[in-house]
């Protein structure tokens, strides 16, 4: 019997490095995304095209595309939250767009100063162009399990913004927990339900964070519901704007250990993703959440 496949996106140099306070130097960022794709890794969100005064961070987005040495059989994606930032993207040959938009009204403000439904009318313009350019485009529902501002996210809304998206012509979908705010029973039971209504004809992923710990239980609810898409952030890099202490993103390498162990195959290479969230701890200047690379891999045993 075959493994059944997982796919990583990884977006510890997007997600992971867009919050950071001390700016990351170019040259550190091409490091750190030539290392993570020599571990097997097939997609990356290695950057977005946005307002450097919004996300200082992303500022050098189009030098750090431009330096990168691109590995062959690796997509290299990119987060736009507006036409100008599609056109910088397309320009920089990104293998695919992703946009966002949000379920709550008021993480849509806060985040790209835009309603929802201007968001909306910035994502159709954006698949627009990126058909035009035969460039994938992605789209995302950020807040789609819980907001910091609002609260519970009903379903609905959730439906609602598939359905929207749907007649836009996207066919790959991402659901975002941007703060950490799902839980197991509320995923598996949400992803159960947009997987019956619409997983014969879309592709869906899910983006998690492990804000308040619940972020591994979360992967897999989504797997018990037949999700095949995570995203992830090597050594767990980042935080929320909103809560200064708060954890990233699930760790890649500890999302893919605990696939292995549980028996799913994801063609990357632990022990040199366990290196690479090592250098990110390096290249950072300090301790990482990531739990992997500290205790080491399950199967290494020690002398007795
Ligand atoms: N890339 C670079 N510069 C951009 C830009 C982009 N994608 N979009 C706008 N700008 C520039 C404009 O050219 C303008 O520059 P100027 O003042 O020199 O003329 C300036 O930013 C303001 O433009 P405006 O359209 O008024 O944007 P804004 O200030 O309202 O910001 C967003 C809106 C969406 C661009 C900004 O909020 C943003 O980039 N948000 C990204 C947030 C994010 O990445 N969140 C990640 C989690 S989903
Ligand atoms: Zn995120």
């Amino acid at each position: 019997m075959s493994m059944t496949h997982i796919t990583i996106r990884e977006v510890g140099t997007r997600d992971g490095i867009q919050s950071l306070g001390a700016f990351i130097e170019t040259p550190r960022k091409v490091e750190l995304l030539e290392a993570l794709c020599e571990t097997g890794l097939e997609r990356i969100e290695a950057t977005s095209f946005v307002n450097p005064r919004a996300v200082p961070q992303m500022a050098d987005a189009g030098e750090v595309m431009s330096r990168v040495r691109r590995r062959a059989g690796v997509k290299y994606e990119a987060l736009v939250p507006n036409m100008r930032g599609a056109q910088d993207a397309i320009a920089a040959q990104m293998d695919a767009l992703l946009v966002v938009v949000m379920a709550s009204e008021a993480f849509n403000r806060k985040n790209v100063r835009m309603s929802v439904d201007e968001s909306l009318s910035e994502a159709a313009a954006i698949k627009a162009l990126a058909d035009a350019s035969d460039t994938p485009c992605i789209g995302a529902i950020g807040t789609a399990f819980g907001c910091p501002y609002e609260g519970d996210i009903p379903e609905e809304r959730v439906s609602g913004l598939i359905e929207r998206l749907l007649a836009l012509g996207f066919s790959d979908l991402m659901l975002a927990d941007t703060t950490g705010m799902a839980n197991p029973v509320q995923i598996e039971r949400t992803m159960g339900r947009v997987l019956d209504r619409w997983g014969s004809s879309v592709g869906f992923g899910l983006h998690l964070h492990n804000t308040r710990g619940m972020g591994l239980a979360n992967v897999v609810a989504g797997l018990n519901a037949g999700v095949k898409l995570f995203d992830a952030s090597v050594a767990g890099i980042g935080g929320c704007p909103f809560a200064p202490q708060a954890a990233g993103n699930i760790s890649t390498e500890d999302t893919v250990h605990m696939l292995h162990e549980i028996g799913y195959e994801t063609g990357i290479d632990l022990e040199r993703l366990i290196e690479v969230a090592r250098l990110a701890q390096g290249i950072l200047g300090r301790e990482l959440p990531g739990q992997v690379m500290k205790a080491g891999p399950r199967w290494q045993l020690h002398a007795v």
